[in-house]
Order: C-alpha cells, then sequence, then structure tokens
C-alpha cells in the first residue's frame, strides 16, 4: 500500500540545519473527504527562506510549527479528487509542503494549488522563472528597483534562481547587467550564456575592484540577494537616485549572531538614494501578468530558465544545506516522483 513520508520539523536550528532538525514520519494515506484532492508531490522547491520559516519570531509568515510538515512549494499531479475544480491527471502547483503526498480541501487558502500545462513548459521551470523566484525577479526589479534603459543594473546570487531572471529582464530592459556570483562557473554561464555584460567572482576576486571595473558609470539599481559584506561595498559606489532592492540575505541566514548590517548606509543620504525590501507574495494578484511576460520572453529565446535537480525526497536534509554553501547551481529543485 502506498504510504506518506513528511520531513516535519522537529527543533528550531541554531546556525546549519542538522539532521535531528527534522522528524521522518512515514505514514498511511487517509481517504479523502467531500471537496478533498490527493496530489502526489513530483517536484520540490528548496528556497533559502525556508530557513527564516524554521525560526521562531515575527515574519511576513508565521513560523513552521515544531511537528508540523515542513512548508514547501512544489508541482505535483492529482491522483485522487472528491472536488469538482480538479480531476485525475491535473498537474498543479501549490503548497505540498515536503512529503510524498498532499491531502486536503482543494481550496485550502495556504495550499493554493492552481492548474499548470506540462506542454508549455518543464514542469521545474514552474518552480523557477514561471514559479515564485520568478516572480521575485520580475516585481522586484520592476516595481521597487525601476531600472531605466541604458542605467547599470547589479544583481547578486546572479546564477541562482532569482539572480538569473533579474539579469536577463534587465538586459531586456536595455540596461548594462553586472552580476556577483561564487565561481568562475557561474561567472562564466551568466556572461556566456544568459547574456549578462559581466560577473564578479566574489570567491575568488575582490568585489570592490570589479565593480570599478565593470560599473564605470556606477550602480544605478543594486538587487541584493545576499546582504552583508557584499551590500556594503555596492553602497560605495551607487549613483545618485540609486534604488537598492533588498530581496535576501542569504550571508546572514544562518548567524548565530545578530545580522549584520551595512555600515555605508549614509551612502543613502550623500546618493538621495533608496533601499526597499520586496516580499513576493505581496504581488500574488498580479502573477499572471508577470508570467505572461516571462514566458513570451523564454518564447522568443530570449530567456533562459535554469534548475538543479537533486534526485529523491530522503535527499531533503543535504539538499536544503546545499543553498547555504553556493552548491546549487541554478534554481534548486528536489525530484520526489516521477508521474
Ligand atoms: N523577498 C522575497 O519575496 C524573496 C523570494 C524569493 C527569494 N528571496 C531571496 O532571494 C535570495 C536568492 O534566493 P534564490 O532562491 O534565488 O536562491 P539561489 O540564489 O538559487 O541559491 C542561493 C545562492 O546564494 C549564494 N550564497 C549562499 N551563501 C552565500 C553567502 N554567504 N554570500 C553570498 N552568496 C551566498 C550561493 O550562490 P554563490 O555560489 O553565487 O555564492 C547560492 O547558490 C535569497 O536571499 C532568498 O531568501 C526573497
Amino acid at each position: 500500500m502506498e504510504t506518506n513520508l513528511q520531513f516535519r520539523l522537529a527543533a528550531r536550528p541554531v546556525g546549519m540545519v542538522k539532521d535531528s532538525d527534522w522528524q521522518v514520519v512515514e505514514e498511511a494515506l487517509r481517504p479523502l473527504a467531500d471537496g478533498e484532492i490527493r496530489v502526489k508531490v513530483l517536484y520540490l522547491s528548496l528556497d533559502p527562506a525556508m530557513r527564516g520559516w524554521m525560526n521562531e519570531g515575527k515574519s511576513y509568515i508565521r513560523p513552521v510549527a515544531i511537528g508540523e510538515v515542513m512548508r514547501a512549494g512544489g508541482v505535483g499531479v492529482v491522483v485522487e479528487s472528491k472536488s469538482p475544480r480538479f480531476a485525475p491527471g491535473d498537474h498543479v502547483a501549490g503548497g505540498t509542503g515536503v512529503q510524498r503526498y498532499w491531502t486536503g480541501a482543494a481550496d485550502d487558502k495556504a495550499g493554493h494549488f492552481h492548474t499548470i500545462d506540462p506542454q508549455l513548459a518543464p514542469l521545474t521551470t514552474y518552480l523557477n522563472t514561471l514559479g515564485m523566484p520568478g516572480m521575485t525577479a520580475y516585481f522586484g526589479l520592476l516595481e521597487v528597483g525601476q531600472p531605466k534603459a541604458g542605467e547599470t543594473v547589479v544583481v547578486s546570487g546572479a546564477a541562482g534562481a532569482v539572480g538569473q531572471t533579474v539579469g536577463q529582464v534587465a538586459k531586456q530592459l536595455g540596461c548594462r547587467v553586472v552580476g556577483i556570483a561564487g565561481g568562475q562557473d557561474k561567472c562564466d554561464f551568466v556572461v556566456n550564456q544568459l547574456g549578462f555584460d559581466a560577473c564578479i567572482d566574489y570567491k575568488n576576486a575582490s568585489v570592490k575592484d570589479g565593480l570599478k571595473q565593470h560599473c564605470p558609470q556606477g550602480v544605478d539599481v543594486y538587487f541584493d540577494n545576499v546582504g552583508g559584506e557584499i551590500l556594503d561595498t555596492v553602497l560605495t559606489r551607487i549613483n545618485l537616485k540609486a534604488r537598492i532592492v533588498i530581496c535576501g540575505a542569504i550571508s546572514q541566514y544562518n548567524n548565530t549572531t545578530p545580522v549584520k548590517g551595512p555600515s555605508n548606509y549614509l551612502a543613502l543620504l550623500v546618493n538621495r538614494a533608496r533601499m526597499e525590501g520586496i516580499v513576493v507574495f505581496d504581488y500574488a494578484d498580479r502573477y499572471h501578468l508577470g508570467v505572461a511576460a516571462l514566458a513570451g520572453w523564454m518564447k522568443e529565446g530570449k530567456l533562459k530558465s535554469k534548475e538543479d535537480v537533486v534526485q529523491g525526497l530522503t535527499q531533503f536534509p543535504q539538499a536544503l544545506n546545499m543553498l547555504f554553501e553556493g552548491k546549487n547551481f541554478g534554481k534548486l529543485v528536489l525530484q520526489v516522483a516521477t508521474a
């Protein structure tokens, strides 16, 4: 008989997540009630934000409770349905959680399941460019970054899920785009495959010197995925009225000491610049517009979507930590099953 396998949060991590922070539970699948569906999870989205959801404290979303199935986005296929909204065989995206099967009400608010078309794009693309990271890049860049043609846009985490789309969209808008990424391979990829103008390998070169060299006109938009020292260094190169999009600060997520804020923040004053946060969920009612724009560019061959797929649900703990070690090359996805 098919069973469900779940990763539940066992303890609030201190620093990097350890195996003992998870409880792995295998149990029988319960029968469906009226209005419910069962989704077989095919791919899970592994996101840096998951580390934050494991912490106690106020944030833009409630923390995952101890004993609760770990929150995650995913794509899957409906295998049973007692709801007129979905039929067996429908492919869906939604908040599946880290488990083999999701079972619940078809209109569950947290699950927020919607159908996706596997003919239009590979399923993993719905967790990347046509999913949450793509929406973050699109709305974060356009609404908060507000780049204009001819301006210089710098993006950190450049080869990652959000970063790859930020840079490619900025190129479509006629900007000069400079990425910051860890390692020559990632830098070569964003320049040679994605069309960035330049990339600074922050692990092997000085970000300060790289910005001087590759941003001769200064920085108009900085899309920050990493925080910490890189943010502080970019602040020294910003232009008058620059916009800094605070999307994430992955360099700080596993800190056991307080988050390191930018000491160069007075550059905002001197340059009458602004720094503004973005939370992708705020744009949920306009995702269809973002998806249409990005899918259009993909169809025209102007936008690429790179995913890094790790096999097997039981690999979840090790796979999640890859994000914080820079071991993922593209959007990190965990394959749970084949259709
Ligand atoms: N605000 C929102 O609504 C929202 C939504 C989605 C994502 N985000 C944020 O966006 C950022 C990127 O997310 P993603 O899903 O696109 O992840 P990702 O870039 O695909 O993967 C994480 C990457 O971060 C880099 N990294 C890890 N530790 C680092 C460190 N100490 N210093 C500098 N870089 C480091 C690594 O790349 P390198 O090899 O290049 O170091 C790693 O591959 C995260 O901060 C995430 O929390 C925010």
